[in-house]
């Protein structure tokens, strides 16, 4: 019988926990991921389910188009830097019910650990990003990137000055989030509106910024996930070296120059970011 922790999935899970913590992204507990695994993957996984599962948890949020399926979840207060130390005690498998309101954890999160508590938010967006892409998102990410987080102290908190600053801060932008970034007003973390906001977002969104904390990255799997999110904050690192030389800007990407990357890339720009 293969071990849960040696299935593809949760392998995959524990890289990018550790590729997160080590780009400097999960101070503390800080950040969180979820994984919404295929029928494959479940049935890997399966002969290592608790015997037991625990009891329903009502989530406050109702997810109908995720009814009956399992996510892999950090845990909450645990730290990223240790799951590639003891996954089982960092993270779980949790089960969605018959109507998509309530989880049990079916695996992991040893030590009565629960999932993490931006749990609402992960599942609306999934929620939304399944639908809208035919079933083809699996991973969402939230990492609290530095130079992302650094911008909503001096950037307007729209998507269209946020997409402009990040585009034309490096040439692969436009072709790897050709819809834009959307941005999210400060707001409490964990709990319902939050997610609700941020899933409206992430209705035309691959990526949406929380102002004042951190980054919300989705994709097909997890290289395609955390390189979205990696492209976004390399950017807004370059961003800020500009800014930070004091000097006036010589020169940028022109919408022009924009248009033509996408021409030759294949991918349609949001019309709405350009001049
Ligand atoms: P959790 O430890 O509950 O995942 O919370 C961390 C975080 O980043 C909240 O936004
Ligand atoms: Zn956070």
């Amino acid at each position: 019988m293969t071990d849960i922790l040696d299935t593809e999935a949760i392998r995959g899970f524990r890289r990018m926990c550790e590729d997160g913590w080590l780009e400097g992204w999960h101070e503390r507990n800080g950040g969180n991921l979820t994984y919404r695994m295929s029928d494959a993957d479940v049935a890997a996984a399966r002969p290592g389910f608790s015997a037991a599962p625990r009891e329903w948890v009502e989530m406050g949020i109702t997810a109908e188009n995720l009814a009956g399926e399992f996510f892999v979840t950090t845990g909450s207060g645990k730290f990223l830097r240790n799951v590639a130390l003891d996954a089982a005690a960092n993270v779980g498998i949790v089960e969605l019910n018959g109507t998509g309101s309530a989880y049990r954890v079916v695996w992991g999160l040893e030590g009565g650990a629960v999932p993490t508590s931006e749990l609402p938010t992960h599942l609306m967006n999934h929620s939304i990003r399944k639908q809208v892409t035919d079933g083809a998102n699996r991973v969402i990410y939230h990492c609290h990137a530095t130079n992302v987080i650094a911008l909503t102290y001096v950037l307007p908190l729209t998507a269209r000055d946020f997409t402009r600053a990040l585009w034309q801060s490096a040439t692969e932008c436009p072709v790897v989030f050709p819809e834009g970034v959307g941005v999210c007003p400060w707001m409490v973390p964990g709990g319902a509106d939050i997610a609700m906001a941020t899933s409206e977002l992430m209705r035309t969104y691959q990526a949406v910024v929380w102002a004042q904390h951190g980054l919300f990255a989705s994709g097909p799997d997890f290289d395609v996930t955390f390189g979205l999110a990696h492209t976004i904050e390399k950017s807004a690192e370059i961003y800020w070296k500009v800014l930070a030389t004091g000097r006036p800007i010589a020169q940028t990407i022109t919408d022009d120059a924009l248009r033509a990357i996408a021409r030759d890339f294949g991918v349609q720009l949001n019309e709405d970011f350009l001049d």
